[in-house]
């Protein structure tokens, strides 16, 4: 007899990323729809990773990160924030970001547990709570401010509620914390059992001069969170899928012990290439311009078009809205408009479980200057 396998996961298909990049690739469309650079990242840190490749560096490193790398980020963290993480316990070089929201939630959630997920939502974070016998329970947020209304927080908290999944910049809408939302929700969760995970994957591409609101800065939330960081979208190598994990010493203890069956470790040179090119403070502190020109350059072009938008304020996704133009599902028209406008989008509400339908599209400016003019040309004559 042939066993047949009961899916785990029975609603989760193909992605829409998938999905949008093969239509894009078959339509010979400008693809803005997935989330990666059409450039490439800076010759040094390739040269540092060649440099290390070639001096041997190529056997497992320690379960927890290379230890150069984890004071370095440590340093970093410290120099940038001036919030200080032990690197020997509370630091975690992981297989990208996604590694560690699976590893934290893993780490956290039991059979059960209600965990607090604001749509639209990263699309990861609601499967791996399932995953772990959890129930996510959505907060919707609306355009176009996106703000976090905490009272239907605090509304939604019951002694279930173990884990809340806060994302700032974030993703899809480009929206990000202020200091008053981490005051709220430090009053919300201070003398609760709730533990929390911030996905700061976007940290350093935030946009004019807004600091970034990591959730370490506050120390009710510090001791209580499961930091993550991309060295993919910071250094514009997605595809290195390299990240960590910054938590207190408990919280760590625990993460490593998911981290360790998952993955073990991550790749060795180029652990040891970033703690190199991570101790140049000049490698990263000029992002935050380097993309705030490409959001204009698309944003400056996009004025002459018919949709509606407010500027993002972090991330490098611009959302517009169509309304004015047709009232189309949103999957429907980014699928007709990469066939015949030639521009390739995400339609947002594949970031919402019950698929919403605000009428917007959310463009990648991650691109070339020429890309991001020649599509914003096309997406005018609609
Ligand atoms: C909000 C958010 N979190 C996490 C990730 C995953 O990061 P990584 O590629 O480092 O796993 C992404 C990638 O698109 C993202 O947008």
């Amino acid at each position: 007899m042939q066993p047949v396998l009961k899916s785990k996961q029975p609603k989760v298909g193909t992605t829409i990323f998938t999905v949008m990049s093969k239509m894009a690739h078959d339509y010979g469309a400008i693809n803005l729809s997935q989330g990666y650079p059409n450039f490439d990242c800076d010759e040094k840190l390739k040269e540092l990773v060649c440099y290390y490749t070639k001096k041997g560096y190529n056997q497992y490193p320690p379960m927890a990160g290379v230890m150069a790398f984890r004071e370095s980020l440590a340093e970093k963290v410290s120099r940038h924030y001036q919030v200080d993480y032990h690197p020997e316990t509370e630091v975690t070089i992981t297989s990208g970001a996604t590694e560690s929201i699976y590893a934290a939630i893993t780490a956290v959630v039991c059979s059960g547990d209600e965990v607090i997920i604001f749509e639209p939502a990263y699309d990861c974070y609601a499967p791996t709570v399932e995953l772990n016998g959890g129930k996510p329970v959505f907060i919707t947020l609306e355009p176009p401010t996106y703000q976090i209304d905490w009272g239907k927080v605090k509304n939604a908290i019951n002694p279930k509620t173990k884990l809340i999944i806060i994302n700032t910049p974030h993703n899809p809408t480009g929206t990000v914390l202020s200091p008053s939302d981490l005051e709220s929700l430090a009053q919300i969760v201070k003398d609760k059992a709730i533990f929390l995970l911030s996905d700061e994957v976007y940290e350093h591409i935030i946009f004019d001069g807004k600091p970034h609101q990591s959730l370490m800065l506050h120390p009710t939330l510090k001791e209580r969170t499961f930091v993550t960081g991309s060295f993919g979208k910071t250094f514009h190598v997605t595809g290195w899928k390299i990240g960590y994990c910054l938590a207190p010493k408990q919280l760590t203890e625990e993460f490593r012990k998911v981290h360790q069956w998952l993955t073990f470790t991550t790749i060795t040179p180029v652990q040891y290439a970033l703690a190199e090119y991570l101790k140049a403070p000049e490698n990263y502190i000029h992002i935050p311009e380097f993309y705030q020109k490409k959001r204009n350059i698309f944003n400056e072009a996009l004025k002459a078009s018919r949709f509606e938008f407010t500027p993002s304020s972090g991330s490098f996704f611009q959302n517009v809205n169509y309304a004015k133009i047709t009232d189309e599902f949103d999957q429907d028209l980014s699928k007709r408009w990469t066939k015949e406008i030639g521009v390739a989008s995400i339609p947002v509400s594949v970031f919402y479980h019950q698929q919403n339908d605000f009428k917007v599209l959310r463009f990648c400016f991650a691109k070339d200057e020429e890309t991001l003019k020649i599509a914003a040309e096309k997406l005018c004559k609609i």
